[in-house]
């Protein structure tokens, strides 16, 4: 199957920073000599004292190390501030959009870097030094960069805490990195409607016996409980400190953030970036997938509690002299024209966003879309999940007007930045294919027992070599990275995703492999799921799966079995729907809920999810061998009682 084919344009090859016999030039040169590109492709920021080592990584799985330039030093905030004050010290580095249409702000570089130093001093002021973790709770608003920047510019850690999270998903992630200070806002608004983030962050605090100190934005000046001596508006901090703040010299391979991101067992784990690796690998990809000019608009909608909002909303967009967008609503308020009117307002040229929300807007109608100009879009970008063709041509002709190449950039928490993308001068399109590694990554696909597949096939998705970018280690429990990553297939890095090869060389995503499940663009774990729900006193067993889901891409289905006596009812099943909302967070609430006297186990006693899978998409006519099951009945009165019949 070869598809259909989206050349690259003249206008585009001859534009771009790299066209096609570029990319495979330094495409060589990169998988050749990995010390020689990545040392030259360093000097792209600023170092207060320069690496004499570039890289030194290994993938042994007895001893799983990743440098980049270890003996070097730097300032993560001063490459995303400083140094482009003198040039462009009046050029807007953010526009925030918030929630409301009439609602905008403008920061310039030089804004920008009065706020940030205030901010660190107050960080400071408070007692936050260098590796100290900060745990970061806020809507999508300037504070949450500037938070972020601050504690860049003095060293300390950010972990930043996706503001849907409940109190008890925010409490866990601020004991397991050991915060000793909060940055949250009275309140977030989105799509219309208050989130209350001050009372939940009072909530989780109740479990957080380490944070001294709660440093709380006024967003809407909605009432808020008060503890007096650990809260303090950030207003008044602000105003109380000096704006002089130099920054902290960092090492390379000082830790930059962490970010909880779900595996395919146990709680979130906090995924560690560090900062030379992190930035130089952040910043290049952003130039040349985005081919980001100069004086260009770019537009991510992420939030900045995700990754994809760490590496292209903030540090690749500012360390470029970007002038990057900053969305604090929702793609549906007040209508679905939101994202074409907002890119008419403000001339976005590039505009990033996910599959979920792509399908969304499709279903709203062209109407909606074609109502407004996108002149000034010249390139658009999706992440997060596999975008199916019908959705990409979609992007394609009725967003992009044929006029706008689609970079379909595939990667993770876990990387950092973009490893598998198109780059729109360089690389030809096929819809639903992530196209090609980026520089300096070497993709391998290997069968499940790990022999590697050469050529065109189909297997799981592992990378045989490292990238600055990489995440490394996990918080706190670096054995836990070793075992996740680098164990199943030794010497390479797994990724967790499934993936086909094709003629040409393309990458086409399949999804994951594991017991992750990728929900409207948001990652979430079937353990996660089910050690909420068992967590309810009518629970007594519960299996969570991914099923298709037209606008999600994957739905959460889960299997519960009731403890002794209990009725399974409608109300029962709105109440598990809230409680894991109310344990987790929105984004986990399961689509479907089916109850079930028994599930498949083997005589083990292992839940055999192949068939719980199977049976949530509604396809159970080749369960496989079902004879090794403890209680072979089960199988039967799961498929008749079914939530996804077709
Ligand atoms: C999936 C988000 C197909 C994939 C940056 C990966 C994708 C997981 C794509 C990481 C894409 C992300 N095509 N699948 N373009 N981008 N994924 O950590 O399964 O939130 O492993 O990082 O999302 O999700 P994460």
């Amino acid at each position: 199957m070869t598809g259909k084919i989206y050349p690259v344009s003249e206008a585009w090859s001859s534009s771009a920073y790299i066209d096609e016999n570029k990319y495979r030039a330094l495409y060589e040169q990169s998988v050749s000599d990995p010390e020689g590109f990545w040392g030259e492709q360093a000097a792209r920021i600023d170092w207060i004292k320069p690496f004499t080592k570039v890289k030194n990584t290994s993938y042994d799985p007895h001893n799983v190390s990743i440098k980049w330039y270890e003996d070097g030093s730097l300032n993560v905030a001063a490459n995303c501030i400083d140094r482009h004050l003198e040039t462009r010290g009046d050029q807007v580095a953010i526009i925030w959009e918030g929630d409301e249409p009439n609602l905008d702000l403008k920061v310039t570089y030089r804004e920008l870097h009065d706020r940030v130093c205030r901010f660190a001093n107050v960080l400071k002021k408070h007692g936050v030094k260098k590796g100290d973790r900060v745990t970061i709770y806020l809507p999508m608003i300037p504070e949450a960069a500037y938070a972020m920047l601050a504690c860049a510019r003095i060293g300390a850690i950010h972990s930043v805490v996706f503001g849907g999270f409940s109190p008890d998903s925010l409490a866990s992630r601020i004991v397991d990195c050991d915060s000793s200070v909060v940055i949250t806002a009275d309140e977030g608004v989105r799509g219309g409607r208050k989130v209350p983030l001050k009372a939940n962050a009072d909530k989780a605090l109740e479990k957080c016996p380490s944070v001294e100190r709660v440093l709380v934005v006024k967003r809407t000046n909605g009432t808020v409980g008060w503890t007096p001596g650990r809260d303090y508006w950030l207003a008044e901090e602000m105003e109380s400190v000096s704006a002089d703040c130099p920054p902290e010299e960092i090492n390379a391979e000082d830790p930059l953030f962490i970010l909880y991101t779900s595996g395919s067992t146990g709680q979130p784990k906090g995924v560690l970036h560090t900062s030379g690796g992190y930035l130089v690998y952040a910043s290049l990809t952003h130039q040349y997938i985005f081919d980001y000019k100069d004086g260009d608009i770019y537009w991510c909608t992420a939030d900045v509690g995700w990754v994809t909002g760490h590496s292209y909303i903030l540090y690749g967009p500012l360390a470029n002299g970007a002038t990057t967008v900053m969305f604090e609503g929702v793609p549906n308020y007040p209508t679905a024209a939101r994202f074409w009117d907002v890119i008419d307002k403000h001339q976005v040229n590039t505009f990033y966003t996910a599959p979920t929300a792509i399908r969304a807007l499709m279903g709203a109608g062209d109407e909606l879309v074609k109502k407004t100009s996108r002149k000034s879009l010249k390139l658009l970008g999706s992440v997060g999940e596999p975008i199916n063709p019908e959705a990409w041509e979609w992007y394609y002709h009725v967003v992009g007007e044929e006029r706008c190449p689609i970079v379909d950039t595939w990667w993770q928490t876990e990387t950092g930045g973009i490893l598998i993308s198109a780059l729109p001068g360089a690389i030809a399109l096929k819809p639903g294919s992530a196209t090609l590694p980026f520089f300096g990554v070497k993709p391998a696909l290997v069968t499940p027992d790990g022999q590697p597949i050469e050529g065109a096939g189909e297997g799981n998705l592992v990378i045989t070599d490292s990238w600055p970018g990489q995440m490394r280690s996990v918080y706190k429990d670096h054995t836990r990275f070793v075992q996740t990553y680098f164990s199943a297939y030794p010497g390479t890095y797994f990724t967790g995703d499934g993936c086909r090869r094709d003629e040409d060389g393309y990458y086409w995503i399949t999804g994951r492999v594991d017991d992750v499940i990728n929900v409207a663009g948001h990652r979430m774990g079937t353990a996660e799921v089910e050690s909420a729900l068992v967590a309810h006193s009518k629970v007594a067993e519960a299996a969570c799966v991914g099923y298709p889901h037209s606008l999600k891409g994957q739905g959460i289905y889960v299997y519960v079995t009731l403890m002794e006596g209990i009725e399974p009812t409608e109300a029962l099943r709105t109440e598990l729907r809230n409680w894991v909302r109310q344990e987790i967070g929105p984004i986990a609430t399961p689509d479907l809920i089916q109850f079930a006297p028994g599930l498949p186990k083997t005589r083990s006693g292992k839940i055999m999810r192949r068939i719980l899978r199977k049976i949530a998409e509604d396809d159970f006519s080749n369960l496989g061998d079902t004879s090794t099951l403890a209680e072979p009945g089960v199988v039967s009165d799961l498929i008749e009682n079914r939530m996804n019949k077709a």
